[in-house]
Parts: C-alpha cells; sequence; structure tokens
C-alpha cells in the first residue's frame, strides 16, 4: 500500500464515525486475506458481518468483536487495521474469525446505543429480570449463537473502550476462578500505551469492581458472559480509555488482537 493510502485510512486522519469508508477497508481486507464475508442481519439497513477464513478444524478457533457500542471505535477500527496489516500466516495457525461491527448506527451516530436507544451488549442472559430482551443486533447474534460458538471455540474478545477513563482495564472469564494467563498478556498488550486502572469500584453501586486491572468472572448478561456461560473457555472484554488518542486506541486494540491470535495459536 502506498504512503498516501496508508494516510488516507490511518485513524488519525479520517472521521471515525464514516461507517461506508470502514465497510470498504474490510472488504479489501477479507478479499486480500481470503476470508469468507457474510451477513448474519441487517440493522438500521447496515450488515452485521461475519469474516472467517475457512481453516483446517484442528487449527484452534477464536473469535474477535468491536463495536457493540457505538462510542466506542477503536474497536472496529483496530479491527479494520489488524485485518489491513496482517498476512496470512496467522491464519495458518490458528482460525480467527471476525465480527467487525456489531452496532452500525450506534458508530454512525457517535452514541453508544443504537438507533432504538438500546444498549446491544445487556440481557444475553436474564440477569436483569425476565421481561428485558436483547437489542436489534443482540437478537441477530443469538440467532447465530451455534454458529458463533464454533468460531469461538477456544477463546473470544470483544473489544470496547471507556469513553470516562485515561487508563485500562478489562472484563475476563476464565475457568478455575482466578485469572490465570488470557487475563494476564491481554492486561499487558491493553497497556502498551496506557497506566493500568487503578483498583476500586467503577460505576457504584453497579458491582463492577477492579482488581489487578480485571473485573473477574462478573455474571452481568454480556455477549462475553453468553458465550462463557455456554461453554466457550476464555472470554474478555477490553477496555481501552476514551480519553487518549484514538492512534493510540486503534493500536492498542490491533495489539490485543495480536496477543490473542499469540495465546490461541500457543493452546
Ligand atoms: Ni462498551
Amino acid at each position: 500500500m502506498t504512503g498516501i493510502d496508508s494516510a488516507f485510512l490511518s485513524p488519525e486522519n479520517q472521521n471515525v464515525t464514516d461507517i461506508d469508508r470502514l465497510y470498504a477497508d474490510l472488504e479489501v481486507s477479507a478479499r486480500r486475506l481470503g476470508l469468507a464475508s457474510r451477513t448474519l442481519g441487517l440493522v438500521g439497513g447496515y450488515p452485521i458481518l461475519l469474516l472467517t477464513r475457512e481453516a483446517d478444524t484442528k487449527l484452534p478457533r477464536g473469535l474477535v468483536a468491536g463495536g457493540f457500542h457505538g462510542d466506542e471505535p477503536a474497536g472496529p477500527w483496530g479491527i479494520a487495521r489488524f485485518l489491513r496489516e496482517t498476512d496470512t500466516s496467522v491464519f495458518k495457525q490458528t482460525a480467527l474469525s471476525f465480527l467487525p461491527l456489531i452496532n452500525p448506527t450506534g458508530l454512525r451516530a457517535g452514541t453508544h446505543c443504537n438507533d432504538w436507544d438500546e444498549n446491544p451488549n445487556r440481557f444475553f442472559i436474564h440477569t436483569q429480570g425476565p421481561d428485558k430482551t436483547p437489542s436489534h443486533e443482540g437478537a441477530v447474534l443469538t440467532q447465530y449463537l451455534p454458529l458463533l460458538l464454533r468460531a469461538a471455540r477456544d477463546g473470544f474478545i470483544s473489544l470496547h473502550e471507556d469513553s470516562g477513563m485515561e487508563a485500562f482495564y478489562a472484563y475476563t472469564f476464565e475457568q478455575g476462578g482466578k485469572p490465570g494467563v488470557f487475563t494476564e498478556k491481554l492486561l499487558s498488550a491493553g497497556t502498551a500505551h496506557f497506566p493500568l486502572q487503578k483498583d476500586g469500584p467503577l460505576y457504584p453501586p453497579e458491582p463492577d469492581t477492579v482488581q489487578n486491572g480485571v473485573v473477574f468472572n462478573l455474571h452481568d448478561g454480556t455477549f462475553e458472559d453468553l458465550l462463557f456461560d455456554s461453554g466457550v473457555p476464555r472470554t474478555a472484554c477490553t477496555e481501552t480509555p476514551g480519553k487518549r488518542p484514538i492512534g493510540d486506541r486503534v493500536a492498542t486494540a490491533q495489539g490485543i488482537i495480536e496477543t490473542f491470535a499469540q495465546l490461541l495459536a500457543e493452546g
């Protein structure tokens, strides 16, 4: 790619709400990498895409999601940058799949929720009462749950941002009752550009409390909670700090995906 194109596509030089450019960028990368692009459903006229590489089923399988929340652009753009810059060798070691943008109407508007004011990462499990149902986006993901569970067989990461923060933290879910190497490596990737969030409650009276940079095994009804509850052995929601420069946040999201791929390859 020429220097001019790289500058055009770099997050510092573009409007992060320009989802037409995001979809176009993903399409170019998918073609280059030989990824199959499947539309799971339409939300507000935009597709929820699943990008997969048909691969040896013996390879470790992992799923990467971005853009559950529209005001957290580093996830989708970090996935786009990872796919733009990686070579095909990563797909010889792992069967990685991507849900690059869950909430297109939110990203386009720069809002946390979707156009219907629903939070797309809630109510996958009935932790807040049986009357609560998933969002438009959540209904699409739920419809394809068996497919997504196969894609996420050995792990799942969802790239989020916390718009109020200057430091990095993550929600992780691991078997064995305490954070292991999965959590440790993700925190290490997340703090390449940022400090680690201090211990303590994030949003009292909510139960989310950070200890050593992580909120661990919190049963909160999110998609990462659902996948862990459904048997995926390790899942995470990473939170890059939204108050820091977008370029560092996109680079961090890209680094988190690279770390996740290494973790999968190492078994
Ligand atoms: Ni979020």
